[in-house]
């Protein structure tokens, strides 16, 4: 069971803030939530920084009661606004940025987000000593360290829905589906929703299966007397794969039909789990830091809430499971 660490008799910090940034996902907001009761029934300030790290050079910053995070569990997106900010490549820009959050009187900073978001954050650290703690925030669920990530589970709910009504079309008109999935250049959601839908064929960037590949296991399918397909299609980093497939199915004489889910993954109403984690994830982050601890995401591993410094996480490739993979092709024989 997922369970907060302790906090101490004597806290490190004073006054911290938060912010979300790069894509977002559903369940941010449980974790601003978290962080902002967490942190003021410890005794701290806490601070909502507005639009990621832009909004931090922009000095958007404001206190945050309890009743400012009321009624916010519930919704998608977040709260705070979130953005992938260029500028804060520059290290001089990322100085500027410790200075303003020192001027505003705050010790940390708690940052929402995906491996993106913890770079910037790990790099304000090292260079400013200025303390920073990551909260894994992705629908993709492509951060090492942690086995999940705030907003993948309901992606993969939303997409698993989607799928439950392609198919009804799909068998009514005796048709094949590509269905295309977002987590760029990872496979998780693909895998999930592929298991999860009962897809024909999952298409994870991991197994590089090539186009003549797929198109066979979709003929297979058709030659054992399924009369409609669902293949779920990782989008990957470069896009237009699901294209390629119809394109290649087509020349076979077929007439595949394509649906990509896209940001309606991104979106909606957060599932209990990803609620749960960001709550947990959100109060584990603030009660590390007023214990004195940073340069570190917060994560989840074999069922229990660690600290990973950002170094073991950053630029580090997770892997879909492969005995999942392999699973997910037996099952659609
Ligand atoms: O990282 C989350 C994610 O939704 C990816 O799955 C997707 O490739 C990307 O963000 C889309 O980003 P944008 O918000 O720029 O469209």
């Amino acid at each position: 069971m997922l369970s907060v660490p302790p906090l101490p008799q004597k806290p490190a910090i004073k006054s911290l803030a938060v912010l979300t940034s790069g894509g977002d996902a559903p369940g941010m907001n449980a974790a601003i939530r978290a962080v902002v009761r967490y942190g003021i029934s410890a005794g701290c300030e806490v601070h909502g920084i507005s639009k990621g790290y832009s909004g931090l050079l922009a000095g958007q910053i404001f206190p945050l009661m309890a009743s400012s995070v009321a009624n916010i569990i519930q919704r998608g997106g977040t709260l705070l606004k979130t953005d992938r900010c260029e500028a804060f490549h520059d290290k001089s820009v990322r100085r500027e940025a410790a200075n303003i959050l020192r001027r505003k009187g705050i010790d940390a900073l708690i940052v929402i987000g995906g491996d993106g978001s913890f770079t910037g954050a790990h790099l304000l650290e090292k260079e400013n000593d200025f303390p920073c703690i990551g909260v894994p925030g992705t629908i993709d669920n492509d951060i090492a360290g942690t086995e999940d990530t705030i907003g993948f589970d309901t992606a993969v709910n939303t997409a698993v829905d989607a799928i439950d009504r392609i198919r009804d079309t799909a068998s009514s008109h005796d048709r094949i589906f590509l269905v295309e999935v977002m987590g760029h250049s990872s496979g998780f959601i693909a895998l999930d929703t592929g298991i999860g839908g009962g897809a024909e064929t999952v298409v994870v960037p991991e197994d590089k299966l090539s186009v003549p590949k797929i198109v066979q296991t979709v003929e297979r399918g058709i030659r054992r007397g399924k009369s409609s397909s669902i293949i779920v299609v990782a989008e990957g980093p470069k896009p237009g794969l699901a294209t390629r497939i119809a394109v290649d199915l087509k020349k076979r004489g077929y007439a595949p039909k394509i649906c990509i889910l896209g940001h309606t993954q991104r979106g909606g109403t957060p599932t209990a789990h990803d609620r749960l984690l960001a709550s947990v994830l959100g109060a584990s982050a603030v009660s590390y830091l007023l214990h004195g601890k940073s340069a570190a995401m917060v994560g989840v591993q074999d069922g229990k809430v660690v600290l990973v410094p950002f170094k073991d996480v950053i630029g580090k490739k997770k892997f879909t499971d492969r005995q999942l993979l392999e699973l997910s092709k037996i099952l659609a024989i």
